[in-house]
């Protein structure tokens, strides 16, 4: 089991594949990207299969979500899925993608074995979307999301980031085409984990605004705590239901105390935190010539002993961590 000295335990585990993407989002990285990890210092295929293996069989995981950067350019993507979905216990997979090439890969992954997806939007409008995103990838998006659906990674949910002067008047139109379209929609208060460090907190658009616009069309009811679990999302029932939209309010309402995530990078380091500001090296025990998954098992246990309360986002000392979002994993 991996629990903290809080007394959480860590049943998720995030994984990310890359920390390559093919868009250039304003809130996440510069226009000509960043200075990618080295491929031998990525893990390889057999070795993320062989600590998901670990953290299912022996450290209580039970959720599996695969992240990015983009997910999709991990060209073993599909085979990793299918060596995970053998393990048992049997645990639930998920992947959090920026939605291009899913229409190519939806099937695939389905019949590989992976639950459901997250697919990010923040815009209905092409030309927002090409500001926003530096690419002009709308409509391969849309048409991700959609495959998502058919290909039944359901239920598709879909993250938004509101950005103010660009996107920030859109949320009940996004919330109405959300509910046309059957995907579960939530806003993600925007987080100082930019690796151009531009976060300000009185820039930003706070889930209290968010929630302002969406009553201005739509009735909504807070749905119970008990439903919530260890979710970042509160959600709302909208006009009386079935469809929910989601809030994720790192920032204005944080849910460190019920967190139960473990994150594991590209590059083989353990996160207990999207905050953390230190990790812990899994790939040099992986690759040290006498590497046991006891002695594996031990260091990640260990590693979740260093987890703090929360974010420390309210601490005047605050410090935002080195590894930007894109090579966290959202
Ligand atoms: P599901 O609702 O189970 O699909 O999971 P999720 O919402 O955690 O998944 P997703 O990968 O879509 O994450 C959405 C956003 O939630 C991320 O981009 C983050 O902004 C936020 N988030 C995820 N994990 C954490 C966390 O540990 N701490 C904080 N503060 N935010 C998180
Ligand atoms: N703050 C909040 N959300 C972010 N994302 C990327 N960077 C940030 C940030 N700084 C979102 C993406 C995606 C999810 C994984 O994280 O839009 O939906
Ligand atoms: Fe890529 Fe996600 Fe960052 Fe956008 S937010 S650039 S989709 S990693």
């Amino acid at each position: 089991m991996l629990i903290d000295t809080y007394g959480r335990v860590a049943t998720d585990l995030r994984v990310s594949l890359t920390d390559r993407c093919n868009l250039r989002c304003t809130y996440c990285m510069p226009e000509e990207g960043l200075q990618w990890l080295a491929k031998p210092d990525l893990l390889t295929d057999d070795e993320i299969v062989r600590l998901i293996r670990m953290a299912v069989t022996r450290l209580g995981i039970e959720e599996i979500r695969f992240t990015g950067g983009e997910p999709l350019l991990r060209p073993g993507l599909v085979g990793i899925v299918e060596r995970c979905a053998a393990l048992e216990p049997r645990h639930r997979m998920s992947l959090t993608t920026n939605g291009i090439g899913l229409k190519r890969t939806a099937q695939a992954l389905k019949a590989a074995g992976l639950d459901r997806v997250n697919v990010s939007l923040d815009t209905l409008r092409p030309d927002v979307f090409k500001t926003l995103t530096r690419r002009d990838r709308h409509r391969d998006v849309l048409e991700g999301l959609e495959a998502a659906r058919e290909a039944g990674l359901t239920p598709v949910k879909v993250n938004t980031v509101l950005m103010p002067g660009l996107n920030d008047d859109e949320a009940p139109d996004l919330l109405a085409w959300a509910v046309e379209h059957d995907y579960e929609l939530r806003f993600i208060e925007q987080m100082p984990l930019d690796a151009q460090h531009g976060w300000k907190r009185d820039g930003m658009i706070t889930a209290g605004d968010i929630l302002t616009s969406l009553r201005t069309r739509f009735d909504l009811i807070e749905e119970g705590t008990e439903q919530r679990g260890s979710a970042p999302a509160e959600r709302w029932v909208v006009d009386g239901g079935p469809h929910r939209v989601g809030v994720i309010a790192s920032v204005t309402r944080p849910f460190c105390a019920a967190c139960d995530r473990t994150r594991l990078t590209a590059d083989g380091q353990v996160r207990t935190c999207l905050f953390a500001t230190e990790e812990t090296d899994l790939r040099a025990a992986l690759r040290a010539p006498d590497s046991t998954d006891d002695e594996i098992a031990r260091i990640w246990k260990l590693a979740m002993w260093g987890k703090k309360a929360g974010s420390g986002l309210d601490d005047p000392s605050f410090l935002q961590p080195e590894r930007p979002m894109s090579a966290i994993g959202g």
